[in-house]
């Protein structure tokens, strides 16, 4: 009598992965790989959806809201790629008995790793500067001009002292700057690396040189960096942002920086990426990158490694290391 090999689950995935990813996807799974990375629309999505078991996304897919309300009900578990998941709608995934897993840890120091070159080509001028070598700009170099702002000894406000922020606070230890943080809870002494706690963020920011946000996006933070907020910075202060563009509101922050309220902004994530508010481009206090918190191959390579973890033990029927919600 022959036996029956057990159906492997079936899972799409939205974007192209690293190769070892991918392989291991293909091994596992009776996998749906997106070869050629083409960006999947999301009727797409949910029409392809309808022969899965599984999703594998990204934050970069353009889900859009009720998203998770709409996938076909053969849908048992969904996989993001990333850590951040305010493109995912928790509570409706919950409601509806699907499971919901992300990827932290393994892109923290990459992120932290950002978070400090914001830091320090916003602070030093590494967008304008590149500008002017680049386009033969340099001209006669002269004592007073151009110039950057410091960094080593200044004051660092982090808002969110999850991982990430531990991390940055870690690395800004090296810099000599004294830490500030705003957490909704205070986190135990080991992780606050010297940083003084604000129970309430309007509190610490009087405090902050430089601001640097890496809370989650929801509901209680988008926007929360606005115009009485900024108002409360030093002025010259610098705001950083590698967690999410909506956390700050654009007119504000471009409003503080065109008026020298703020002396510089470093960027890696903005609202409506790719397609930002254009008036960033015009302003040269800016140093921007492309969202490339995670964008080494390691790095990406282990978030992948770790999705494909959490669907593994989700169809063994065990708890997924990084579970949301469900199961
Ligand atoms: C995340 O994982 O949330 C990052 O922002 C994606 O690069």
């Amino acid at each position: 009598m022959t036996t029956m090999a057990k159906p492997r689950p079936r899972v799409l995935v939205t974007r192209r992965l690293t190769a070892d990813v991918e392989a291991r996807l293909a091994r596992d799974f009776a996998a749906s790989l997106n070869a050629e990375d083409r960006p999947m629309r999301r009727e797409d999505i949910l029409r392809l959806a309808e022969s899965h078991d599984a999703l594998l996304v990204t934050s970069i897919d353009r889900l859009g809201p009720g998203f998770v309300d709409a996938v076909p009900p053969c849908i048992k578990i969904i996989a993001t790629f990333s850590v951040g998941y305010d493109h995912l709608d928790i509570p409706a995934a919950r409601a509806r008995g699907i499971a919901v897993t992300n990827t932290p840890d393994v892109l923290t120091d990459a992120t932290a790793d950002i978070a400090m070159l914001l830091i320090l080509g916003a602070a030093r001028g590494a967008s304008w500067g590149d500008r002017m070598v680049r386009e033969n700009r340099w001209g006669e170099p002269s004592p007073t001009s151009p110039l950057g702002h410091d960094v080593s000894g200044r004051r660092l406000g982090i808002l969110g002292m999850g991982r990430i922020g531990q991390a940055v606070a870690r690395r800004a230890q090296g810099f000599c700057m004294q830490l500030h943080y705003h957490n909704r809870t205070r986190v135990a002494g080991g992780k606050e690396h010297g940083a003084r706690y604000h129970a309430r963020f309007e509190d610490m920011l009087p405090h902050c040189d430089f601001l640097s946000i890496h809370c989650a996006s929801t509901p209680e933070t988008r926007k929360i960096v606005n115009a009485e907020t900024i108002a409360r910075l030093p002025d010259g202060a610098i705001v950083v942002n590698s967690a999410r563009g909506d956390i700050v509101d654009d007119d504000a922050l471009i409003a503080a920086l065109a008026s020298g309220k703020l002396a510089a902004a470093g960027l890696d994530v903005f609202r409506n990426e790719p397609n930002i508010d254009p008036r960033y481009r015009a302003l040269d206090n800016v140093f921007m990158l492309p969202h490339l918190g995670s964008a080494t191959p390691g790095t990406r390579g282990a978030m992948g490694m770790r999705a494909v973890d959490n669907l593994e033990a989700f169809f063994r029927g065990e708890r997924p290391r990084d579970l949301l919600t469900g199961a």
